[in-house]
């Protein structure tokens, strides 16, 4: 098979890695793609909110199946105008992807269908959400409605902390006015990712994984997009997996073939472990990132016939086999990041650091020029282990991170403590 994968991140080499494993690929491409990608595939220079140019190349190169990787193609509904084109696309089409792109389609569906989630409101105005956030009290939160990058989230200690965020999203502070906010609960527990796979009917678990968004060690400083993760979650018995497929993943699968909008692709949920058992935080509609990159590690089987099938509708019968070990993986940015940060700065000693036993270097932001590998982004390399325990994975990863020689950047140092301190 001819495949195409879309973006240019750590999760989409993690899963170029995967991919060009498979016995079934006879030629891979990526794009638009970066130097680690360009070790796995062909990288193409193509804008992916030009889906008419995606289809265009995928004719020309007879590509059988487009892997979407971020949120946004499919929100934008690529996955729909490659199908309409004959196209083979794995992703939710655009109606399914509310699912991300909507906090209040996904909050509405919740609770049409016993979801267990955060009690909330949807507001259109700063007078009521305020008068409700004096009625309910702190702590609250306050998310605006649609795809805000990661910043669209308050979680808000005092009354006066929610009345500021509301006039923030309201008045344009996320670059542009919220035509909607959702106020919730706030929830108390653990926090865990979790992953199926959907064919449009039928889900099947992939696994859990937990992620480090602070900036800082000890889970300090301002939020980024992960600078860590590991899998699987310790939290994540089998009998809490069950349970979250039962209650959560199986009625929003059943829920959107019922409304006309078949999900098929990757279902990311974000849960709350709580003392009643898992909430949902939210969904994302793709893989997530740096979680993609530990489950890569972890999955056994080829990763393309679970595509495939997901696409088809074909995964009422369909086994995935995973190891056993733990992976985890250490995100290394540009020094600065999450704030500014210098662009240009070499790499070296990636060899050094991928002849680890059991370990892989995924590239985020990077380019090659000259034969030097570049930092292109605040996020620019996922250095990833696995091991019998996480303090194992931990101690390969950094191993490898330590053969890194790159002034410009950093990383945090205790990625996995949570975990590693349940190990003791
Ligand atoms: P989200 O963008 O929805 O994933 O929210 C970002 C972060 O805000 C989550 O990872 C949680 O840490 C926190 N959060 C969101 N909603 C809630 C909630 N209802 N209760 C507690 N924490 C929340
Ligand atoms: N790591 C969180 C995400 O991919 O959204």
């Amino acid at each position: 098979m001819n495949i195409l994968i879309l973006g240019s991140g750590g999760r989409e080499h993690a899963l170029a890695w995967k991919i060009a494993a498979s016995p079934l690929t006879t030629k891979l491409y990526c794009a638009p793609g970066n130097a680690g990608i360009a070790q796995e595939a062909a990288c193409v220079a193509l804008d992916l909110a030009d889906h008419a140019a995606v289809i265009a190349f995928a004719k020309n190169y007879g590509i059988d199946l487009v892997v979407v990787g971020p949120e946004a193609p499919l929100c934008a509904g690529i996955v729909d105008d490659l199908e309409k084109a004959s196209i083979k696309a794995f992703g939710p089409g655009k109606w399914a992807a509310r699912l991300e792109g909507s906090k209040g389609f996904t909050k509405d569906l919740c609770k049409a269908n016993n979801i267990p989630t955060a009690a909330y409101q949807r507001f259109k105005g700063a007078a009521a959400a305020k008068d409700y956030v004096r009625a309910q009290g702190a702590p609250i939160v306050v998310k605006a409605d649609g795809l805000a990058a990661g910043k669209g989230v308050v979680v808000a200690e005092t009354v006066k902390e929610a009345e500021d965020a509301i006039d923030m999203m309201f008045g344009g502070g996320l670059g542009m006015p919220a035509w909607e906010i959702v106020i919730e609960e706030c929830m108390v527990g653990e926090e865990a990712s979790f992953f199926a796979l959907c064919d449009g009917e039928t889900a099947i678990a992939l696994a859990s994984a937990q992620d480090h968004k602070r900036v800082f060690d000890g889970d300090k400083g301002p939020n980024t997009g992960g600078m860590g993760a590991y899998s699987p979650a310790p939290i994540m018995t089998a009998e809490m997996n069950k349970r979250v497929m039962d209650e959560i993943i199986h009625p929003t699968v059943r829920a959107l073939k019922a409304m006309g909008a078949p999900y098929k692709g990757v279902l990311f949920a974000g849960l709350m472990i709580t003392a009643k058992g898992p909430q949902l935080i939210e969904y994302n509609v793709r893989f997530g990132d740096p979680e993609t990159q530990v489950l890569m590690m972890r999955l056994m089987s080829d990763l393309v016939p679970a595509l495939v099938a997901a696409r088809d509708g074909q995964l009422k019968n369909f086994d995935l086999r995973w190891y056993d070990d733990a992976a985890l993986t250490v995100v290394m940015a540009a020094k600065g990041y999450p704030g500014a940060y210098q662009k240009g700065t070499p790499i070296k000693g990636l060899e050094a650091a991928a002849q680890v036993p059991d370990v892989q270097v995924f590239h985020a932001g990077t380019t090659a020029e000259g034969g030097k590998i570049l930092a292109t982004g605040g996020r620019v390399l996922n250095v990833c282990a696995r091991g019998k325990t996480v303090r194992a994975a931990q101690a390969r990863a950094y191993e490898a991170v330590d053969k890194i020689r790159w002034p410009g950047g950093f990383c945090r140092r205790d990625i996995g403590w949570r975990a590693i301190e349940r190990e003791k």
